[in-house]
């Protein structure tokens, strides 16, 4: 198919909407095209050895998979995802012009990575025939489905939509082993869990900072997730090699590019946090608590964020990937060289994070926790 196509017939669908007091224009093919985008910091889409995953056996943790299993097979948050009552007239045209445009991208983040789980979660299903591992990631599909349709709906309402049909078919797939789908799709539950009970906690005690109704959403939304992270916690239980040895680099790195990840990508949203109240070092950092407290589950270690150098090279980070994308943005031979500058600087500051010293823990018999934030 023509990779134009879907695309013309979105913008005669939806009219763009105008950012107050500019000129500026927000289209839904632009929104398609943020979510296309492919950099370090941008929610991809992964593809695995199917045929690997489909025969993990889940005995070794029979009893915990059944309840889990038993509680999404449930389906607690079947109605969760509609508009009711609660969902208050948004005035985006009233809306603070830097405001928008931040949070336009945060919905279009949000919802590329929601949809990025919907796609491989679907995959995995339609490829396997292990029962066990089918039916989990069918009930994963089907709530990934239900965030990512939500959040659509919630930027239909700014005359914007990010095409999910054109993203499955020309969106770029990386191939990940499946013990590297394991770290970074579990890492990404949990955070993703950790990140919206945040902002939903904040907002309950200043419901003033609650500029729109989406994050009304956010506490049954993030026990999906929650029960994501649980599930593949689970999944990694089975097989004690993932987390031993030579891996536990690997589970590091991943903790370290997933925390680093979400500091940079947070600190480009200045005007989003100042609105809704949230310091966004503060948010990072509490964050990056939770989710060290729930991986000690099943990881042997994690990353000692209250190491001093620990923030001060975050922001490095940050830095120099601000520096990345000035370069970009001037071009030309000038525009190249601050991009390679900012690339190395980048790349140093990974590795001085990657070299603070983790702390270690000895995980439980049983993986199962509670939602407890
Ligand atoms: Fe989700
Ligand atoms: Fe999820």
């Amino acid at each position: 198919m023509n990779a134009q196509a879907p695309r013309k017939q979105l913008n005669g669908k939806h009219s763009p909407v105008s950012l107050h007091g500019t000129n500026e224009e927000f289209t839904s093919e632009q929104a398609t095209d943020v979510a296309m985008q492919d950099t370090l910091l941008t929610p991809r889409f992964y593809t695995t050895d199917f045929d690997e995953m489909d025969a993990i056996d889940v005995s070794p943790v029979r009893a915990d998979w059944d309840q889990l299993i038993g509680e999404m097979a449930a389906d607690p948050n079947k109605g969760h995802f509609k508009k009711n009552a609660d969902w208050d007239q948004v005035d985006w045209d009233g809306m603070e012009p830097e405001l928008k445009k931040e949070f336009i991208d945060f919905l279009i983040s949000s919802c590329t990575a929601e949809f990025s789980g919907c796609v491989l979660y679907k995959e995995m299903k339609r490829r396997g025939s292990n029962p066990d591992v089918t039916q989990l990631f069918q009930l994963m599909a089907r709530d990934e489905a239900r965030h990512a349709g939500f959040i659509n709906d919630a930027l239909r309402e700014a005359g914007i939509a990010v095409n999910l049909g054109f993203l499955t078919q020309q969106k770029k797939y990386t191939y990940f082993r499946p013990k590297f789908i394991y770290y970074a799709t579990y890492l990404s539950e949990k955070i993703g869990y950790a990140r919206y009970i945040t902002i939903f906690r904040h907002l309950q005690e200043n419901p003033d900072k609650r500029f729109h109704p989406i994050f009304k959403w956010f506490e049954e939304w993030c026990n999906d997730e929650f029960r994501h992270g649980e599930a593949f916690a689970l999944l990694m239980k089975t097989d004690p090699k993932l987390t031993q040895g030579k891996n536990v680099w690997w589970i590091k790195f991943f903790l370290t590019a997933v925390y680093g990840t979400m500091w940079v990508r947070d600190h480009q949203r200045p005007a989003f946090h100042a609105a809704l109240g949230v310091d966004e070092a503060w948010y990072g950092q509490e964050v990056f608590r939770k989710t060290s407290e729930m991986t000690k589950q099943i990881f042997p270690i994690t990353l000692d964020i209250d190491h001093p150098a620990w923030i001060p090279t975050l922001n490095k980070l940050r830095d120099a990937n601000v520096q990345i994308a000035d370069g970009k943005r001037a071009g030309g031979l000038g525009g190249r060289i601050k991009q390679m500058i900012g690339t190395a600087k980048a790349g140093m500051a990974f590795a001085r994070l990657y070299m603070i010293p983790s702390v270690k823990h000895t995980p439980p018999a049983s993986t199962m926790l509670q939602p407890a934030y």
